[in-house]
């Protein structure tokens, strides 16, 4: 932005100024939109010609709030609570124009004027908690001076967007469209006067004993369902202020709360993965011009656990599916699952009776590999065995349409051998969905060697379509996200062999915020998975007698988790509450014996917090360098949306530079030489964070500079 740059325009027409916020892509309020808010302001109120001023957009969006992007910047003035406060003190109506959104500050904004004018199909919010902070521009004290104490708690402490038309105490005028919001502007602004100021700060507020009930209940919900988060509480601190303080009393409390909030890791972290999120769009595998295909129909081979799921995210989106199987009984199996996934959806009110009909019209089911010939993306999601993939491959390099996308959601194989059996491995790719696919949000997309431009980026856009986070991979075993989980695990399994007992072990893990332990995790994914995967991974870990030895043992005695009532943890019938049971221990006891591993009374929170989680992150390091992740943030978006990675933890590598690398190599160091040679065959850290510690450079500094390379 250059300094003559008009952000804030200024026109007077027949008494009335127009402020129209013009700072693409979403007004953001910079440092630059703030001041010449505050000129604009400044030179309305003197202009004796003014009687009314209007603040609007020239873009889509009202405002998306402060810029975030300053926010890791000293403040500088003017501050946006002083120029809402300035707005607000006008002599003159001031009247908000919202032909869209406004979010965040970009609300502030609107609350501080003394009228309120929006399209009805539009949305506002205060989102701050999400960025683990709260609205710190008068939000916490207007929205409850023009709302309800329910509303302006649930705006505020849950971030959720509202639409206007639920907000009406807040809008003096709905308009039913664009041109109807003009009309509406230039008739009703024409007929305010100076003694129509009506400051939002004047309506009074105190606290009766159902608006205390009102906080009680909202201090109980956050409590349970955000533990670990610091913002939320803050958030209903400052609401109730509004109803104890008066305004400017309110208004100060406000601030302190809010630099509480924003002098915190978990601000910081949340406002890193607000970037992340977006930043992992950002890939130098394709620009601007890279052309897209067209995705009007998709093809999902095989309807077990993962295809019903997959297909599923493609209904949901009114995208048609063709959805195979080998046997007829199979894919009605299949199908049953998915209706019966709509219907659970219908009596939790998710959706309606109509749109589970409408979506399980979607699917076309087949038995025959000809019903996918004019499919535009064919998902295979069969058996996880190269052979078996590679067939199934084959036969769709036979039958598809020349230009449709072949993809594969193998979780561990080669995908550069898969698309090698074909005659286009260009238009081969991997969509590496989590379970429960209809869920989880994550999509680690996974490109070869020959993978094209036009099919990675209509892939990551497709993803887009279906509400999913895709995040940009190459291939390795277990890609980015199940790779960084091998080390995890391995240091649980080998720690249980040493004596810390699962239930601790889990516990560090769960306090940490994690949403379960390495064990529990285990138990429900099926501890049958990881003895088949390490079966197949005999090269790479033959080596490690001890490796994961535990868990071999149990899948051996049919202990194979959650599904069997039995794994690490004991169930009882119909609960998914694990039982610790001290036949492990005599397990690990005996294995440890017979392996020769002392075992342990002195194993400490922090080594085992180190020992998985710091282990965890040194491979991401290690996949930063191999080149099978772009930049460090998007590995935090993929522990956040695969892996439920706490966000106020920001991810692992941000995490890792909240420690700091010097303290993470020196952690590592530590326990590898600790753990004698079982420590240098796995504890050894990776050059990146060798090379970060020595030059004290956080994976963020990391990251920025592999931008400008
Ligand atoms: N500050 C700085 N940049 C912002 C921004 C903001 N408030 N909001 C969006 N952007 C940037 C994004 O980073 C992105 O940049 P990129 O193209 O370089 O990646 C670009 O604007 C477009 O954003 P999206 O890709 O997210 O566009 P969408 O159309 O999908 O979504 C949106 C638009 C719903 C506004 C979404 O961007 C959003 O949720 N923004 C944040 C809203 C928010 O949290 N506001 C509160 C800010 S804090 C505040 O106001 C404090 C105050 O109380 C004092
Ligand atoms: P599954 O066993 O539940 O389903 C596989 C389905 O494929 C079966 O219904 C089978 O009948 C069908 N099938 C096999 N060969 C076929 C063929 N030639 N033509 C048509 N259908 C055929 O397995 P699941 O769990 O759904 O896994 C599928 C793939 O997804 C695997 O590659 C797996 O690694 C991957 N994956 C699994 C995850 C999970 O948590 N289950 C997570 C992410 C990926």
């Amino acid at each position: 932005m250059t300094e003559s740059q008009v952000l804030v325009s200024y026109r007077v027409e027949n008494g009335i100024a127009t402020f129209t916020l013009n700072n693409a892509p979403v007004n953001a309020l910079s440092l630059a939109v703030r001041t010449q808010l505050q000129e604009n302001l400044e030179q309305a109120v003197n202009d004796a010609s003014v009687t009314a001023i209007v603040i609007t957009s020239a873009l889509p969006m009202f405002s998306a709030g402060a810029d975030i992007s300053e926010f890791s910047d000293a403040p500088q003035s003017p501050m946006l609570p002083d120029v809402l406060n300035a707005i607000e003190q006008a002599p003159k109506p001031v009247v908000a124009v919202l032909p869209g959104p406004a979010f965040g500050g970009g609300l502030e904004l609107a609350l501080a004027c003394h009228y309120r004018i929006s399209v009805a199909d539009n949305k506002v919010g205060l989102p701050e908690v999400n960025l683990g902070i709260l609205p710190g521009a008068g939000g916490t004290q207007r929205l409850p001076r023009l709302a309800s104490a329910v509303t302006a708690l649930e705006m505020i402490v849950t971030g959720k967007p509202r639409p206007v038309l639920e907000l009406k105490g807040v809008f003096d005028k709905l308009a039913d469209n664009q041109q109807h919001l003009a009309d509406i502007v230039s008739d009703y602004i024409g007929t305010l006067s100076a003694s129509d100021v009506r400051p939002t700060c004047e309506n009074s507020l105190s606290m009766d004993q159902q608006t205390q009930a009102v906080f009680e209940q909202y201090q109980t919900g956050v409590e349970k369902k955000m533990k670990g988060f610091f913002a939320p509480a803050q958030c209903i601190e400052a609401v109730k202020a509004a109803f104890t303080l008066p305004f400017a009393q309110g208004l100060k409390r406000e601030q302190e709360l809010f630099m509480a909030c924003m002098d915190t890791p978990q601000a910081r972290a949340q406002q890193h993965f607000f970037f992340a999120e977006r930043a992992a769009s950002h890939v130098s595998d394709f620009d601007k011009t890279t052309e897209t295909r067209a995705i009007k129909s998709v093809a999902v081979i095989g309807a077990g656990t993962m295809g019903g799921g997959i297909a599923m995210n493609f209904a949901n989106a009114g995208i048609p599916v063709t959805l195979v199987e080998r046997e007829q009984s199979a894919l009605d199996k299949g199908l049953s699952v998915i209706r019966k996934n709509y219907e659970s959806s219908m009596r939790k009110g998710r959706i309606s009776e109509g749109d589970v009909e409408q979506r399980m019209a979607m699917l076309s089911p087949a038995t025959d590999m000809s019903a996918i010939n004019d499919a535009d993306l064919v998902i295979e999601a069969v058996f996880e065995k190269l052979e078996v993939k590679q067939a199934v491959f084959e036969q769709m390099d036979a039958v598809c349409k020349r230009g449709a996308i072949l993809a594969t959601n193998t979780s561990t194989l080669d995908i550069n051998q898969i698309a090698a059996v074909t005659s286009r491995p260009s238009d081969v790719i991997g969509l590496h969905f989590f379970s429960p696919a209809n869920v989880m949000k994550l999509l680690e997309v996974v490109k070869t060697s020959d993978t094209s431009a036009d099919v990675i980026k209509s892939c990551m856009q497709m993803a887009k379509r279906i509400k999913k986070v895709p995040v940009l991979v190459g291939v390795c075993f277990g890609f980015v996200g199940n790779r960084m989980l091998e080390p995890y695990a391995r240091e649980a399994n080998r720690l249980l062999l040493e004596g810390a007992t699962p239930e601790r072990i889990d516990r560090v893990i769960t306090d940490f915020g994690m949403p379960m332990g390495p064990f529990t995790m285990g138990d429900m994914a099926g501890l049958d998975i990881g003895y088949f995967v390490r079966q197949s991974r005999q090269q790479a870990i033959a080596h490690d007698p001890s490796y994961a030895v535990v868990s071999d043992r149990l899948v051996e005695q049919g202990r194979v988790g959650l599904k069997a009532g039995k794994g690490v943890y004991l169930y009882e019938e119909g609960s998914r509450v694990p039982i610790p049971d001290p036949a492990v221990l005599d397990i690990a006891r005996e294995e440890a014996q017979r392996l020769g591993i002392a075992q342990r009374e002195d194993i400490s929170d922090e080594e085992i917090l180190v020992r998985c989680l710091y282990t965890l992150i040194n491979e991401g390091a290690q996949i930063l360098e191999e080149g099978i992740a772009d930049k460090p943030s998007d590995i935090d978006v993929i522990y956040v949306y695969g892996y439920g990675f706490p966000v106020y933890r920001g991810g692992p590598m941000h995490y890792a530079d909240e420690i700091g690398p010097a303290t993470l190599l020196e952690r590592l160091e530590h326990y590898q030489k600790a753990c004698g040679e079982y420590g240098s065959m796995w504890l050894t850290a990776s050059d990146l964070v060798k090379k970060l510690a020595a030059e004290n450079k956080t994976f963020g500094a990391y990251q920025k500079e592999q931008s400008h390379a």
